[in-house]
């Protein structure tokens, strides 16, 4: 049987922000077959499809999204194998991304550890090339299978994969499955890393809330958190969205939040960062 599509789906409950208007058609496919059967129907039909990752850097717009959204279900899209002595691991991309570094970690595999904390599926980290100061996905992934948007399945290995800082050259419209190889280590020494990394990365960043992480990159040398708090930004409020006052590359929103309010808070925090300094920010936090 074909996936169900269902009509006018709330996408807020399913992104870390909560904010912002439905799909026109979802589905959750179980299935490489009904992926590729509702795949191949947008390309007959002229239809836009989106790929839902964890919603964790993902802003959609009040108005929602027209066409068809599929989000790979976790229960079906997470296989991942472990070959401890190669340092192979081989995952399904609809796997938190938070699974693979625990896994890993336990294995005695080093490359991954200092991903801890850093939310989304396995597919959203490789197509932004999810990471933090000391590693990002990119620098170990071998090969990742590929669905285009007509339903082909291909698999790009490393010598045609590129990383850079938050970007990759993934953009086919569906990530499948993704090898990794990694260093053999001592498991509890790897766990000492990620713990570390976690109590550094909570006594920064303001986990306790609804976010989509950092909002804006890095401008080459700089931070934008401090680039935003010298702008005198942090505790700026518009509607229910605030610039975090723990750190000012947040955005957090609260009750009655819509996404037009974190709109307006992206666009105040470029435009006086721009005018103060004459630095561009651009956004890192994807906008459906
Ligand atoms: N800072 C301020 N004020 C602020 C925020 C930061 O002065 O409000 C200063 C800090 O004091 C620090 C520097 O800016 O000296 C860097 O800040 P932080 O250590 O918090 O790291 P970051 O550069 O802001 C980056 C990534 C994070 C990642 C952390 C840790 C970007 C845009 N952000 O943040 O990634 O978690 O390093 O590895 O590259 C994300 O991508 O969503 C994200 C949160």
């Amino acid at each position: 049987a074909g996936a169900v599509v269902v009509t006018d789906e709330p996408l807020a409950p399913k992104t870390w922000l909560r904010v912002g208007g439905p799909a026109q058609h979802f589905a959750e496919p179980t299935s490489r077959e009904q992926l590729q059967a509702l795949v191949a129907r947008c390309a007959e039909t002229g239809t836009n499809c989106r790929l839902l990752g964890g919603g964790s850097n993902l802003l959609v717009r009040d108005e929602g999204v027209s066409g068809l959204v599929i989000r790979l279900p976790k229960e079906h899209w997470s296989d991942l194998t472990i070959d401890a002595e190669s340092g192979t691991v081989t995952v399904d991309c609809g796997a938190p991304l938070s699974h693979l570094v625990a896994e890993t970690v336990k294995a005695g595999l080093a490359g991954l550890e200092t991903l801890v904390g850093i939310p989304g599926t396995v597919g959203g980290a490789l197509h932004g090339n999810s990471g933090g100061r000391h590693a990002d996905v990119g620098s170990v992934c071998e090969s990742v299978e590929v669905m285009t948007r007509s339903g082909e399945i291909f698999t790009r290995t490393r010598d045609e994969l590129s990383f850079g800082y938050r970007r990759s050259s993934l953009d086919e419209l569906c990530l499948l499955r993704a090898t990794f190889t990694l260093r053999p280590a001592d498991p509890d020494a790897l766990a000492d890393r990620a713990r570390k990394t976690w109590i550094l990365k909570k006594s920064s960043q303001p986990l306790s809330h609804q976010s989509a992480g950092c909002v804006f990159m890095n401008p080459r040398g700089q931070s934008a958190g401090d680039l935003i708090e010298r702008a005198g930004l942090k505790g700026t409020r518009v509607g229910g969205a605030e610039v975090s006052d723990r750190h000012g590359n947040f955005i957090v929103t609260g009750e009655g939040a819509r996404s037009a309010d974190v709109l307006r808070l992206i666009d105040l925090c470029r435009d006086t960062v721009l005018q103060r300094t004459g630095v561009e920010l651009e956004t890192e936090l994807r906008i459906w």
